[in-house]
């Protein structure tokens, strides 16, 4: 049985004071939700430290929401997997469809940032997702598959244990459009069955794929309910902690 894992992904919204209030209303969900699903915050760089601090003992874990390709060195603005790591930090989301288009992200970049990742206990969030015209035309499977197969079959069987994968139709980010459930749910299990394919049936079984793009505490229980969809990766519904908690409670 996979445990579900809900990750809010702030992207770059929130100041330090915003986000230590967004945390301690999270923190308000109850022990007995907390212990029945992953639940991850992503704060920005800026105040990943504080949040990892403020999260302590709430059963919360922490993400970056992006990591550096290179280990060190001369890269101006860049943030390494190993700083990362050293505040505490046990996720990084990877790959996700605004970092690839606005900042030119491709599986080779992203080859080199799962394996930095790695090296320093990361445990990647890797993000899939077709665009709108890619989906029209009927092409959505291949891209997504392309895209697992460039990243993700690169990972030793060792390494593969510990991603999650994020299936998100970049069509559905933040557009309040969202996938309907049996659309995102034919899509995570093709990727299921790549993984299958590679690394076996158990490893298939075992992977948890979330849906991201517009969950909400409207859709949530409808997305949830398919056999292939194992929890959410949140934007916008995630900053606020009424609405990312209904998400999380989706099923109380
Ligand atoms: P959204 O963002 O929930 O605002 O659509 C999801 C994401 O980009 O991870």
């Amino acid at each position: 049985m996979r445990e579900r894992i809900v990750a809010g992904n702030w992207k770059m919204n929130t100041t330090p004071a915003e986000g230590a209030a967004l945390l301690s209303g999270v923190a308000a969900l109850k022990n007995e939700v907390r212990d029945c699903v992953t639940l991850v915050v992503a704060p920005p760089f800026t105040h990943l430290s504080q949040i990892v601090e403020a999260a302590q003992g709430t059963g919360i874990r922490v993400s970056s929401q992006n990591c550096a390709a290179e280990a060190k060195g001369a890269y101006t603005g860049e943030v390494s997997a190993q700083m990362i790591a050293s505040l505490g930090v046990e996720f990084t989301i990877l790959g996700h469809s605004e970092r690839r288009e606005y900042y030119g992200e491709t599986s080779e970049t992203l080859n080199k940032k799962m394996a930095q990742a790695y090296a320093n206990g990361l445990a990647p969030i890797y993000c899939v997702g077709e665009k709108l015209d890619e989906r029209e035309a009927g092409s959505h499977f291949d891209v997504v598959k392309a895209q697992i197969e460039e990243v993700v079959f690169n990972l030793t069987a060792e390494q593969y244990g510990k991603l999650v994968i994020a299936y998100e139709p970049v069509w559905a980010i933040g557009t309040g459009k969202t996938a309907t459930s049996e659309e995102a749910a034919r899509v995570c299990g093709v990727i299921r069955k790549a993984i299958r394919e590679e690394f076996g049936l158990e490893a298939a079984e075992e992977v948890r794929i979330q849906y991201g793009g517009s969950m909400n505490p409207g859709n949530v229980k409808e997305l949830m309910a398919q056999r292939n969809i194992d929890g959410g990766l949140i934007g916008g519904a995630s900053l606020k902690a009424a609405d990312f908690s209904q998400v999380v409670l989706y099923d109380n």
